[in-house]
């Protein structure tokens, strides 16, 4: 009976390992820590995402800036938006793709990654520790080599995905308004909505030609090591409001699950870098220091100077009013010995 027993649970576990459908999430028994139980590719030594630690960074001059195609008009076929559990999915049309790459890329779908309401973090790779609100990606395959995404998801050059990093501005972003809008309608797991197509360029930041680029992998599972991964330099902002949005607008589970989870905290943590170099297209100069940072150091010697100004003072002025002292000692001395000598009264 115990024999049978084990027999049937390996063979249940090597069903589980086999299929790709396996139930995943970022937190509880399922989650980041034992995607690598169901799939093991995501314990392998060239994950993404990663922390870019810009001292680090080679800079590859040769790098050309990536250019997108087809973003601005799209086409009239409607977007599809979908809440698939795990993020916020935009299908896209095959008219989009990228120059730029080793290959031709053509888009697939876009996609979003963030945090929780009050709780920093949400982005997926981070720079030089550094997290930001919320990460875009949009994926593209290799259709010079592959006919489609599943048949290119698997291969080492088989996608490129590009990573924008989303931080909180004054003014709300329009282009993002195009998603954010429609959330509401997509609130569970599983729904999805059409909506109209709009200028995608919009989406990305302005300057596309500064940018870091390494060998990396799917963030989710399977977690396939086939992404040429380009994450920008220059941030794209959205309000706070439209953040919380995001933060708060949708639910892992379907509708008719009567304890809804929400879908938040859906980024993976940064993965070893192991063998593996990182590229920028530009000098990673003495500029990679944070803004944060750069007041910390203006402000730290602007102490230092002030202390050194005002020992430097301090030390001066004392030793003057020792030598003055001693000077009014000296006179002092010279008219009591003369006092001394007959005269009874101070002059
Ligand atoms: C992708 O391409 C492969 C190989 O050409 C084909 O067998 C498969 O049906 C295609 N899948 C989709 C979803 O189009
Ligand atoms: C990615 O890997 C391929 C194949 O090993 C290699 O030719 C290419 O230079 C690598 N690219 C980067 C950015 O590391």
């Amino acid at each position: 009976m115990m024999l049978l027993t084990l027999i049937f649970l390996q063979g249940f576990s090597h069903v589980l390992a086999a299929n790709h459908g396996s139930h995943w999430t970022y937190a509880g028994p399922h989650g980041k820590e034992h995607w690598s139980d169901s799939y093991p590719d995501c314990s392998r030594q060239a994950q993404s995402p990663i922390d870019i630690q810009t001292k680090s960074v080679q800079h590859d001059p040769a790098l050309p800036p990536v250019e997108p195609q087809g973003y601005q008009s799209p086409g009239d076929g409607a977007f599809t938006l979908l809440n698939n559990g795990h993020t916020v999915q935009m299908s896209l049309p095959q008219t989009m793709f990228l120059r730029g790459l080793p290959q031709t890329y053509v888009a697939v779908q876009l996609h979003f990654h963030w945090g929780s309401r009050g709780h920093a973090g949400g982005s997926e790779h981070l720079v030089n520790g550094e997290s930001f609100p919320a990460e875009l990606h949009v994926v593209h395959y290799n259709a010079d080599s592959y006919a489609n995404i599943t048949e290119a998801k698997r291969q080492a050059d088989g996608l490129a995905v590009l990573g924008i990093f989303i931080e909180v501005g004054d003014v709300a972003n329009p282009a993002y308004d195009n998603i954010l809008n429609q959330l509401k309608n997509i609130q569970y797991a599983g729904q999805k909505v059409s909506i109209p197509p709009f200028n995608v360029r919009e989406l990305l930041p302005r300057q596309l030609g500064r940018y870091f680029r390494y060998n990396g992998s799917l963030t989710t599972p399977p977690c396939f090591e086939s992404v040429l991964w380009t994450v920008f330099h220059q941030r794209v902002q959205i309000s706070a409001s439209q953040l919380e949005r995001l933060q708060g607008g949708l639910y892992s589970t379907k509708a008719e699950n009567s304890s809804p989870v929400p879908l938040a905290d859906n980024y993976r943590a940064p993965q070893l870098l192991h063998e593996r170099l990182v590229f920028s297209s530009f000098p990673v100069g003495p500029s990679a220091y944070s803004a944060g940072e750069i007041v910390a150091i203006v402000f730290g010697t602007l102490f230092v100077c002030l202390s050194i100004f005002l020992t430097f003072y301090f030390v001066v002025k004392r030793a003057r009013a020792k030598r003055i002292r001693e000077q009014k000692d000296v006179v002092f001395k010279s008219s009591s010995s003369r006092a001394a000598s007959g005269d009874s009264h101070r002059p």
